[in-house]
């Protein structure tokens, strides 16, 4: 048993779709939130910048005496957690091993498409993931750079989402893949919408869920689950100014939040 929180970091906001799967699979778990909203977008920056950004996120978790990180942003987990990994004291965990292997168990037809930003899909994480555990299955990918700005100004079953969405699924969609990895925080919010374009044949695999189910079961085996929430459960901290969080983290969280927000220096990290 271990009553101290989770640290949950993102790019920005979108990590919040991941908090919310957590905060329902595991009711008594507390967390503190970081999303880099000054720095945010990560998914089209360079490798070295990306690591550099991720390292001083971390270190401002580990300031917060987490015991496991959760890595919530897809770029971050694709580009810089086998680094993070080898520097960081404690568990860590990030969505790409948790959707990957999701996706291998539900293909029949072992042909799995993934999507996210373009720093997910040019590193290949994904693709080596699923290749070092079944070679017979082909990966293919799309990075959808405009999912992002689309979601975060609210289009997401409106008929330019569609648009978009067809515009960037038509090939993944004619190659046949029967799972389709949803790898980016933001597209949770695009499920409908891809999922009507997609066909009822195709499974959604939604890494946030996926990464809470993988943050359960590693809690369970290291038995450090917590046995009652804090009093403060859910603390949330953002780089940039916390106007919108309200109603931007509210959209992502899919609740109310009522809890108090602060700002940060993340340069300090
Ligand atoms: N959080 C990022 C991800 O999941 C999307 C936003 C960004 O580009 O920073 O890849």
């Amino acid at each position: 048993m271990d009553n101290r929180s989770i640290g949950v970091f993102d790019s920005g906001l979108g990590g919040l779709t991941a908090v919310k799967q957590i905060m329902e699979e595991l009711p008594n778990e507390s967390i503190v939130y970081f999303g880099d909203t000054g720095r945010v977008p990560y998914g089209s920056r360079s490798r070295e910048t990306i690591i550099k950004y991720s390292k001083s996120d971390m270190n401002f978790l580990l300031e917060k005496d987490v015991k496991l990180i959760v890595v919530a942003c897809g770029t971050v987990s694709s580009v810089a957690l086998p680094v993070l990994n080898k520097i960081v004291p404690i568990p860590m965990i990030g969505v790409v091993e948790a959707a990957a292997a999701a996706a291998i168990e539900a293909t029949k037809n072992n042909k799995i498409g993934v999507i996210g930003t373009k720093g997910t899909i040019k590193s290949g994480a994904y693709e080596k993931y699923i290749a070092s555990k079944n070679p017979e299955i082909k990966a293919f990918r799309k990075a959808c750079p405009l999912f992002v700005p689309l979601v975060e100004n609210g289009h997401f079953d409106t008929m330019v989402a569609e648009l978009v969405v067809e515009e960037y699924l038509t090939e993944i969609k004619e190659s046949g893949v029967d799972t389709l990895i949803l790898g980016c925080t933001h597209y949770p919010l695009l499920k409908n919408t891809i999922a009507r374009f997609m066909g009822d044949a195709v499974t959604l695999i939604d890494a946030g869920a996926e990464v809470a189910k993988l943050l359960k079961r590693t809690l369970e085996e290291k038995d450090i689950l917590a046995e009652t929430p804090n009093i403060d459960q859910y603390k949330y901290y953002v780089s940039d100014d916390i106007e919108g969080f309200e109603s931007l983290g509210g959209m992502f969280l899919e609740r109310t939040i009522t809890n108090k927000v602060e700002k940060i220096d993340i340069e300090k990290y």
